[in-house]
C-alpha cells in the first residue's frame, strides 16, 4: 500500500467501521489516529454485533497490530470497558498497544463538556458530553494530562494537584458548580493505569518501523471531514487536532506525508447529522422520518451509536462531497447504506445551493451563509427492490446505478465499494481497493 487512510466524508456515522473491517484483511496495522469517545462505529461479523468507541475496527483480525495513536485522547474508564466487552465475547486482544503520548480524558472534560453547553444556551453545539473536546482543548492549551504521566504514580499526582487546583476555580467560581474531589480521582485513575500497563507503548516507532519496511498500514479516521475544526461547518464541529481530514493521519501517527499512498473516503447514499448546525439537504418532514427508521427491524436505523440520539437525515449533498474529496484527495469512494434507499419513489442529490439569489457549487465560509444555503436538486427516479443480496454492480436496479454513477461523476472520484447492508459480506467491489 504502504499506507491507506479511510475518512469520513461526511458529518461522521458514515460507515467506516465496515470498510476498515473489510480493508483490514489486507493490512498489517490498524491504526486509529484522531478523536475520542465521541466517536463510535457499528461491525457486524461472525461474532454479532459490535459498538466501538476507541479501539480499531481491525481488532477482530486476531494477527494484526492494533493501535491507538497519540492522536486520541484517551477516556480510560471508556477504554476498559471496551477492552473488557470485547474479552468477553473472545475477541483476541493481545495486539493492542495505545501510545504512550495520547492525552486522557479527565473527570473535569466531561463536567467541563457538559457545563459549558448548558452556558451556551441556545447555541448549544450538540456535543457528544464525552470530554472529548474540552480534552483537545487543553492539549493544545499545553495543560492536559497523557498516558506516559498516568503510568508515573509521582507525576501523575503532581500533575493532578496543580492541574485540579485550576480546574475546580473553573467549575465553582465560574460555572457555579460542585468541585471535585482530588482522592476520588486518584484512587479511580491509579486503578485505570493498572488495567492499561499491559497495553501502552510507542506506536510511533510501530508505525515508522512497519513503514520502512514496506508493511501494509491502514490508519481509521473519526468521525467526518465537516466536523474538521478547520474546514468543517465551524464553531459546529469538534476539537480533535490532529484534524479530522486525511491531512491529519500524519500527524496523528507519526509519519510523513509521502507514506500515505491512498485515501478511501466514506459517504452514506444520503446525509446525516448528530447535533447542531448547518445542514442545507435536512429533511424535516416524514421523508426523513423514512430515512431514519428504515433500519428499524436490523438495529441499523439512524440513531447516534454514542449518545443513542436521533440523527438529522436529508438527500445526499453533492456540494458537500464533492468539496469533502477534494480537501481529502480521495482516490475511492465507499458508498454505504444503500439499501436504506430501496422503496423511495424519487430520490434527490443537491448538485448547487441557492445563496441570496446567487448559485453556487461550493460550501460558503461562514455558517451564516451556509445555514441560508438553499439547497438544487437533481431528481432520480427511485427503486423499490431489495438490493441487500446485490453483490455485483450490475445485480443493482438501473436506477440505483444511475444514482450512484452521479455521485461518482460530482465527486470526480471512482465509487469502488458499495454497501448493501451492515454484514460483512453485504457489499459490492466494484473494483478491488487493494492489488
Ligand atoms: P464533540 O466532538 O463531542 O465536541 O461534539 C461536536 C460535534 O461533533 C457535535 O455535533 C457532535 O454530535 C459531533 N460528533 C462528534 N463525534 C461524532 C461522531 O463520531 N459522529 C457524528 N458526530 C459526531
Amino acid at each position: 500500500m504502504p499506507a491507506t487512510v479511510i475518512i469520513g466524508g461526511q458529518w461522521g456515522d458514515e460507515g467506516k467501521g465496515r470498510v476498515v473491517d473489510y480493508a483490514a484483511k489486507n493490512s498489517n496495522i490498524i491504526a486509529r489516529y484522531s478523536a475520542g469517545t465521541n466517536a463510535g462505529h457499528t461491525i457486524v461479523n461472525d461474532l454479532g454485533k459490535f459498538s466501538l468507541h476507541l479501539i480499531p475496527a481491525g481488532i477482530f483480525y486476531s494477527d494484526k497490530k492494533c493501535l491507538i495513536t497519540h492522536g486520541v485522547v484517551i477516556d480510560p474508564l471508556k477504554l476498559l470497558e471496551e477492552i473488557s466487552m470485547l474479552e468477553n465475547r473472545n475477541v483476541d486482544i493481545r495486539n493492542l498497544t495505545i501510545s504512550n503520548r495520547a492525552h486522557l480524558i479527565m473527570p473535569w472534560h466531561r463536567i467541563i463538556d457538559e457545563l459549558e453547553e448548558k452556558r451556551r444556551g441556545v447555541n448549544a453545539i450538540g456535543t457528544t458530553k464525552t470530554g472529548t473536546s474540552p480534552a483537545f482543548i487543553d492539549k493544545v492549551a499545553r495543560s492536559g494530562i497523557r498516558i506516559a504521566d498516568l503510568m508515573d504514580k509521582e507525576k501523575f499526582r503532581e500533575k493532578i494537584n496543580t492541574i485540579l487546583k485550576d480546574k475546580n476555580d473553573l467549575i465553582t467560581k465560574y460555572f457555579d458548580s460542585e468541585p471535585l474531589n482530588e482522592k476520588l480521582i486518584l484512587q479511580e485513575y491509579e486503578e485505570h493505569a493498572i488495567g492499561l500497563l499491559k497495553f501502552v507503548g510507542d506506536t510511533m516507532s510501530i508505525v515508522q518501523e512497519a513503514d520502512s519496511k514496506g508493511e501494509n498500514i491502514l490508519l481509521e479516521g473519526a468521525q467526518g471531514s465537516l466536523l474538521d475544526i478547520d474546514t468543517g461547518s465551524y464553531p459546529y464541529v469538534t476539537s480533535a487536532v490532529p484534524a479530522s481530514i486525511a491531512a491529519g493521519a500524519c500527524i496523528g501517527v507519526g509519519l510523513g506525508p509521502k507514506s500515505i499512498s491512498k485515501v478511501i473516503g466514506v459517504f452514506k447514499s444520503y446525509q446525516t447529522r448528530v447535533g447542531e448546525g448547518p445542514m442545507p439537504t435536512e429533511l424535516k418532514d416524514s421523508m426523513g422520518d423514512k430515512l431514519r427508521n428504515q433500519g428499524l427491524e436490523d438495529g441499523t436505523a439512524e440513531y447516534g451509536t454514542t449518545t443513542g440520539r436521533p440523527r438529522r437525515c436529508g438527500w445526499f449533498d453533492g456540494v458537500l462531497a464533492n468539496y469533502s474529496a477534494k480537501l481529502n484527495g480521495m482516490d475511492s469512494i465507499a458508498l454505504t447504506r444503500l439499501d436504506t434507499l430501496s422503496g423511495f419513489e424519487e430520490i434527490k442529490i443537491c448538485t448547487a445551493y441557492e445563496i441570496d439569489g446567487q448559485i453556487v457549487n461550493s460550501p460558503p465560509a461562514t455558517f451564516d451563509e451556509l445555514n441560508s444555503s438553499k439547497a438544487i436538486y437533481e431528481d432520480f427516479a427511485g427503486w423499490q427492490e431489495d438490493v441487500s443480496e446485490a453483490r455485483q454492480f450490475n445485480d443493482l436496479p438501473k436506477n440505483a446505478q444511475i444514482f450512484i454513477n452521479k455521485i461518482a461523476s460530482l465527486t470526480d472520484v471512482p465509487i469502488d465499494m458499495i454497501s448493501v447492508g451492515p454484514k460483512r459480506e453485504q457489499a459490492i467491489i466494484v473494483k478491488k481497493l487493494f492489488d
